[in-house]
């Protein structure tokens, strides 16, 4: 397993280009197996988690070709259905597969994604979003296998409004048999991008970004070219770097709307943010104030921003309280934060924060993606050397982190 090792103590300064959204090119990843045709994705991540589903979609029959943040796929020839076990279990957002799978051939077989260290994160809205568009789910040993004559539109009200479940739903009803209805549907921004090419394929749906979803099934779709929208917890990532530094930076590539509650709190916290239409500008002020945060779906504070920002409340002046209500296990990243000097107390769903003046380095390790991200970002402003390793989580989600926050002046290499 590789690591990072971190000077602390630069302050970050200058611009960087945001990458496109790994949460928005794996659905659309997925969707590409639908139109049976040349699909053609720009601003592509390229990053473990697009490289493990391009792989998957390579045995299942496409041809993928790759050139820098362009995606060919020509799911032309597709004839597999299974997606192999080992592929799965080190992805488990590759179930949005199904959807895409079963939309087309009309059955899939999948092992059980799995839990992960943020949570059991179940697919039963899935599956029951499955059952109730026609679809036979058998769950035995491990294996999900799915099938049908065919896929006939449905309403289906999700107990919580799941970001993959949507995702799935929407998949599996592009070519069904009439008019299918998501209500209580998540509202994230790659939900609309998701919605925006599966249209510009020649799909029928509307409603994505609000909490109900309408697809109309077609019979056809045709070859279509998408732009990825910009990765806003990527954005959102190096906002908090800015910020735990003391630093100025300004973000390109990056669309400010998705990034609201986040720019609220960094204000709140005292930084300086100056917006336009697809760049974003923070300064920090010498010492950051405590503020409380609830994760809640979107519109609300993002869940996968919750670690990265505690890092920063961590050498905030005062006390925070975070409140986590999406994932019932997503503060394992404290235990190693604490191993830095950090000064906080976990109870359920609830940490408090006693900021300290400043962390120290220390030798830590990476729980999980967001929770690796936040390492990084209190290493960047922790006295001395910091390791942060099993870094391998932190690939998963972001393209060149070291590289680009070295050309902001942080002082990180990979080991
Ligand atoms: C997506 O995960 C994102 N991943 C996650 O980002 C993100 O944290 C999450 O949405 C919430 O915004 C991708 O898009 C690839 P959910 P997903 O279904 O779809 C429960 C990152 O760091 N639930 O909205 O798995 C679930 O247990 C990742 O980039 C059920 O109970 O999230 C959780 O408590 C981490 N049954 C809550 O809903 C289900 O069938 C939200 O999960 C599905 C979900």
């Amino acid at each position: 397993m590789s690591s990072y090792i971190i000077e602390g103590g630069n302050k970050l300064e200058g611009e960087v280009n945001i990458s496109g959204s790994k949460n928005a090119s794996l659905p659309i990843i997925a969707a590409s197996i639908l139109n049976s045709n040349i699909t053609r994705l720009y601003n592509v991540p390229n990053i473990h988690d697009t490289q493990i589903t391009l792989e998957i979609l390579k045995i299942l029959g496409c041809k993928v070709t790759k050139k820098s943040d362009k995606i060919i796929i020509d799911s032309r020839k597709m004839d597999k259905t299974e997606i192999p076990e080992e592929l799965m279990r080190q992805m488990r957002s590759s179930v949005v597969l199904a959807g895409a799978i079963v939309g087309r051939f009309k059955n899939t077989k999948i092992s059980y994604p799995g839990g992960c260290d943020i949570g059991s994160r179940p697919i039963d809205l899935h599956l029951t979003g499955f059952r109730r568009l026609g679809i036979e789910v058998e769950e035995e040993s491990g294996y999900i296998k799915c099938k049908c004559e065919k896929i006939i539109g449905n309403t289906i009200q999700l107990d919580f409004p799941s970001v993959g479940a949507t995702e799935n739903i929407m998949l599996a009803s592009v070519l069904a048999e009439g008019e299918t209805i998501i209500t209580n549907a998540a509202m994230e921004p790659e939900i609309v991008d998701l919605q925006n090419m599966l249209n510009k394929m020649g799909a029928k749906i509307k409603g994505a970004g609000t909490n109900i979803v309408q697809i109309t099934g077609v019979k056809n779709l045709k070859e279509v070219s998408y732009t990825i929208m910009p990765d806003r917890i990527e954005a959102g990532t190096f906002l908090c770097a800015g910020a735990i530094t003391g630093g100025k930076i300004k973000l390109n590539n990056v669309n400010p709307s998705h990034l609201t509650p986040i720019l609220h709190k960094l204000e709140e916290c005292g930084c300086k943010i100056e917006t336009q239409k697809c760049f974003i500008k923070l300064e920090a002020p010498k010492k950051l104030k405590a503020v409380d945060i609830k994760t809640m779906p979107y519109p609300g504070f993002p869940t996968d921003m919750q670690s990265i920002f505690v890092a920063v409340l961590a050498v905030s002046k005062g006390t925070s309280i975070i409140v986590e209500n999406i994932f019932e296990n997503r503060y394992k990243y404290t235990n190693e934060l604490k191993r830095m000097g950090a000064k906080i107390t976990v109870e359920g769903k609830t940490a408090v924060i006693k900021g300290i003046r400043r962390f120290s380095g220390a030798n830590v390790n990476s729980t999980d993606l967001r929770g690796g991200a936040a390492l990084v970002i209190a290493g960047l402003a922790a006295k001395g050397k910091t390791t942060v390793n099993n870094i391998e989580y932190i690939l998963r989600g972001y393209e060149k982190l070291d590289k680009k926050l070295s050309l902001l002046g942080a002082k990180i290499t990979l080991a």
